[in-house]
């Protein structure tokens, strides 16, 4: 065996670079005789080429390798990267790639996040994926429009057409169904065993994120969506305190409305805002088992907790601003901002919005009325396109996704929560009172999937529902949109 001199500097636990460790030769050595002594296999040859060259564009004491067989001279500095990347670099690398042996490039990076807490959660990914692999440039790729509507129309025509992403927000669940991943995704469950991603993350959210028989996205988070948002400087004004159920809901309204304060806020400028509230009024109404039976054709669409839950959202319209339909979700919070409107039923990425415009101080949060100890949950993932430019670079990325270190960074700003279950109560602490109350909720509630992202239905049934309960806005027909909602169970049932 060759003897190698190893330099006493490790500086993964830095954080500052891709875990791994420096390594200056004391002898000529091929890259074989490397990967032979360092990880017992002559296999790795090419993982320490890649790693050593990323290395190499940034800093000029790295040798900068040219050939998979060469020998390189006694002094060379080589960066020996931890095996599990190494490891995962052999399942995603293409041997007739060679471009990918010589580091750099680029990693378009394609999501929906241009909204206050949703920009800065992103931009803390990057961060945490430049500390890694600084050789590499991020091109942040957006579409703009809540819950991806707009981007999931941009990014599939691309992904057909061969011209994707390195890689792109996707909800976990039945979302995937829509991008055909058995043509176009690459199956990550390789990437799981060896990240150990199959054993930080919940058994639920695992099973959820399984579509025939494989992993196809890398999870960045858990989000709640069935989250009432109140402002404490208008309850506290009028002695109000967070309802409970919805006729506590409608009596608060009441007061409001004749106070002259606008009750609930609402944009709906998406079409999924509203939607996305049907939900959660669905999930007050019916039992958990019953609001999942809905997605699985156990409980029928004639369910008279569907008509209720239709006369209930009706009701909630008589008490928002009237120009709704020309905010979104954020841009209407501008009212809250403003003490002119007191609550918002939205997900915790409006956490994400308040702590980027400092206002969190005077946000008050409660599960929306008639849904305590029921979380609608969803999760943000990223998707590696077979035909994605820069697959090495990708690989970098969702590491760092599924990592503790991108996980934090990025949930503490987005107002969301680590989807890893081994964050210790220190790291806990460092995430704000809303976020620390809602990883105990996450463990403790009875969880039911979100249907406006992607949890619970195929993107076809989420855009038929959601038509309906937008045409129910203009019509407040309930016998003739749950007819209209039966018909859409039934096309994507097939009962
Ligand atoms: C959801 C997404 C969240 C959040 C929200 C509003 O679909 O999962 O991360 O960004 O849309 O855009």
């Amino acid at each position: 065996m060759r003897k190698v001199c190893w330099l006493l500097v490790v500086v993964g636990f830095l954080g500052w670079a891709q875990a791994g460790t420096p390594l200056v030769l004391d002898k000529p050595s091929s890259l074989a005789d490397i990967s032979l002594t360092v990880f017992g296999d002559p296999g790795y040859a090419p993982a320490i080429m890649r790693a050593t060259n990323s290395k190499a564009l940034v800093d000029h004491t790295f040798a900068r390798v040219t050939r998979l067989d060469e020998v390189l001279p006694a002094g060379a500095k080589l960066w020996i990267p931890e095996a599990s990347w190494a490891k995962a670099f052999l399942a995603v690398w293409d041997s007739a790639r060679v471009e990918d042996l010589f580091g750099g490039g680029k990693l378009v990076v394609g999501s929906w996040w241009t909204t206050g807490g949703e920009a800065e959660g992103l931009e803390a990914l990057f961060n945490t994926y430049r500390s890694r692999y600084p050789d590499v440039l991020i091109v942040n790729a957006t579409v703009a429009g809540g819950a991806g509507f707009v981007f999931k129309a941009v990014v599939k025509p691309r992904i057909i057409a061969g011209d994707p992403p390195d890689t792109f927000q996707l909800h976990a669940g039945l979302e995937v169904e829509g991008y055909s991943p058995e043509v176009y995704l690459r199956p990550l469950d390789d990437l799981y065993t060896i990240f150990g991603w199959d054993k930080v993350l919940p058994p639920d959210l695992l099973e959820l994120m399984r579509y025939k028989g494989h992993y196809w996205g890398v999870p960045v988070n858990i989000h709640r969506s069935n989250v009432l948002w109140y402002n404490k400087e208008i309850f506290a004004q009028y002695g109000l305190t967070p309802p409970t159920s919805w006729d506590e809901f409608f009596t608060i309204c009441e007061t409001l409305k004749n106070a002259g304060v606008i009750p609930i806020i609402i944009g709906n400028a998406g079409g999924w805002e509203v939607p996305h509230l049907f939900e959660d009024v669905l999930a007050s109404v019916l039992s958990p088992d019953e609001y999942r039976g809905l997605w699985t054709g156990e409980t029928p669409w004639t369910h008279p907790g569907v008509a209720r839950a239709l006369e209930i959202l009706k009701r909630i319209m008589d008490y928002t601003n009237v120009d709704y339909p020309a905010h979104t979700w954020d841009t209407a919070l501008d009212y809250f901002v403003a003490n002119k409107g007191a609550m918002h039923i939205m997900g915790d990425w409006a956490m994400g919005w308040f702590m980027a415009k400092q206002i969190d101080y005077k946000v008050g949060w409660a599960p929306v009325p008639g849904t305590k100890g029921v979380f609608v949950a969803l999760s943000d993932t990223f998707a590696f396109p077979k035909r994605a430019a820069n697959p090495i670079n990708v690989l970098g990325w969702l590491e760092v996704c599924g990592s503790k270190e991108g996980q934090i960074a990025f949930n503490m700003r987005k107002g969301s929560i680590p989807a890893r279950t081994d964050i210790t109560p220190e790291e806990k602490a460092q995430f704000n009172l809303y976020l620390q109350s809602c990883m105990e909720d996450w463990a403790r509630d009875t969880i039911v999937p979100s249907v406006m992202h992607g949890a619970a239905a195929p993107e076809s049934w989420v855009v038929d529902f959601k038509d309906a309960i937008n045409l129910f806005l203009v019509t407040k027909d309930v016998a003739g949109t749950q007819a209209a909602l039966v018909a859409a169970a039934k096309a994507a049932l097939g009962k």
